[in-house]
């Protein structure tokens, strides 16, 4: 089939990957020129494990190619998916969705024969109508259906999630759409992946219900372990004996710093915005988002109790920037609010993070960045381990003893049994844990 990906941001660029890897001819089309030459060149602009070599394979393979002309692309394809971005929009919360309504013009004036225009971005509930009436407007004639497919991608494990995903929810009850669809989604037959075919404004609805609700039991997991601390419970446990009930699943049940990214807060907050909209306020979803942003903030309290209540003129060693690992966004990442926190508390601060440090220099000011783990700590009074990557799962204690002040460690995110973190002489606090 001939699909193209419009938008070669995250979102374009995996899915674009991931189908021209099912056999597929894809282009992906990207307005900023120099994107588009990079591409060609095999330069990623992402931090993707895997997706360089997907592209090169599927480039060199002559299925997977790169154009600013959106108008040629578009012209003989079987579909065209919708894969720009849709920022939260300044000032009131709501998905910013010029992007994709301009893209849906362009689009229309170019489309010949039938061709499916899906919506990969996350869009809010009837932003499909929207699309489709512009198109309309745009072009009388054009033989279109408009489909919602909403992404389910991780970053950091997205060509397996796109790949191997638990579900593809395809909003259509067109028949000619259906069978497109059908079509591009085949090679996942081979994997079981159940499409699941329903109506657009419930497809639509679903991928924001759905991280609404991971966002929701993070959050909870994350008051779980706040009241762990006062009776003397562990977290972990608590989420063990949960999890095993099938009902509530084992997944997003760490505790941690409070959920980041570039999905959960945007779309958590435009949720929020959108049920109030139409009257039927969501204060589940609501209270999340004032939960997930107090709880950065407190995260800076608890190092600075760890600290022994000061850590004005102390250094602070932070370990993990990216809002997770695996990825060097840091977009809303956690770290941002607690070193901004810390500092204004006093704190000096130095940094080392595996992949974000380059994206972190033009969201966080006074750093000292270092080249290890060892580096950062170098000197310092308090070790924050805020993003678990691999890299800080073995760390070597008896170095770090040698050349911070103070041997403590403040682990948010419970990487360590904190008997091995004492047994090397630190003091060891960590969430939701005795200790
Ligand atoms: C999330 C969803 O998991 C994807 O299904 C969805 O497609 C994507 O948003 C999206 O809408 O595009 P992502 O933001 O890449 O994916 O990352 P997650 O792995 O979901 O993690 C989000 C945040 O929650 C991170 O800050 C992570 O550290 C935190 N988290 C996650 C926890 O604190 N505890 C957990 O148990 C799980």
């Amino acid at each position: 089939m001939r699909l193209v990906m419009i938008g070669s941001g995250y979102v374009g660029l995996v899915s674009g990957a991931c189908f021209a890897d099912f056999g597929h001819s894809v282009v992906c089309v990207d307005k900023v020129e120099d994107k588009v030459e990079s591409l060609r060149k095999g330069l990623i602009p992402i931090f993707e494990p895997g997706l360089d070599a997907l592209v090169a394979s599927n480039a060199k393979a002559g299925r997977l190619s790169f154009s600013t002309d959106l108008a040629a692309a578009v012209r003989d394809a079987d579909a065209v998916f919708i894969a720009v971005g849709t920022p939260s929009r300044r000032g009131d919360g709501h998905a910013d969705l010029s992007y994709v309504y301009a893209a849906a013009r362009e689009i229309a004036r170019a489309v010949t024969g039938f061709t499916v225009i899906v919506t990969k971005s996350t869009v809010p509930v009837g932003t499909g109508d929207e699309v489709e009436r512009i198109m309309r407007e745009e072009n009388p004639q054009a033989d279109i259906e408009v489909v919602s497919n909403p992404e389910f991608l991780r970053e950091g494990a997205a060509i397996s999630d796109f790949k191997r995903p638990d579900r593809v929810v395809i909003g259509t009850v067109e028949p000619r759409a259906i069978e497109v669809m059908k079509d591009v989604y085949r090679p996942l037959s081979l994997n079981e992946a159940p499409l699941m075919f329903c109506e657009r404004r419930t497809s639509e609805l679903i991928k924001y219900a759905g991280n609404a609700f991971l966002a929701m039991k993070i959050t909870f997991i994350n008051e779980i372990a706040d009241l762990c601390e006062r009776v003397g419970a562990d977290v972990q446990k608590v989420a063990k004996g949960i999890g095993l009930d099938k009902r509530i699943g084992d997944k997003f049940l760490h505790a941690g710093p409070g959920y980041g990214g570039s999905c959960f807060p945007k779309d958590t907050l435009a949720l929020a915005k959108t049920a109030q909209d139409h009257d039927s306020p969501m204060r589940l979803v609501e209270a999340t988002v004032a939960i997930n942003d107090n709880r950065k903030r407190a995260m800076a309290r608890k190092v600075i109790a760890a600290g022994g209540g000061d850590v004005r003129g102390k250094k602070v060693a932070v370990l993990g920037l990216t809002f997770k690992p695996n990825t060097d966004d840091m977009r809303e990442s956690p770290s941002i609010a607690i070193i901004q926190a810390l500092q204004d508390n006093g704190a000096v601060i130095s940094a080392y993070d595996p992949e974000g440090m380059e994206a972190a220099k033009s969201v966080i000011d006074g750093v000292v960045y270092a080249t290890s783990p060892y580096d950062a700590a170098d000197g310092a009074d308090v070790l924050v381990l805020v993003t678990e990557w691999d890299a800080f799962r073995a760390l070597d204690f008896a170095r770090l003893k040698t050349l911070m002040n103070a041997p403590l460690l403040v682990d948010l995110r419970n990487v360590y049994p904190p008997q091995e973190v004492m047994r090397h002489g630190f003091e060891y606090h960590s969430v939701g844990r005795k200790s």
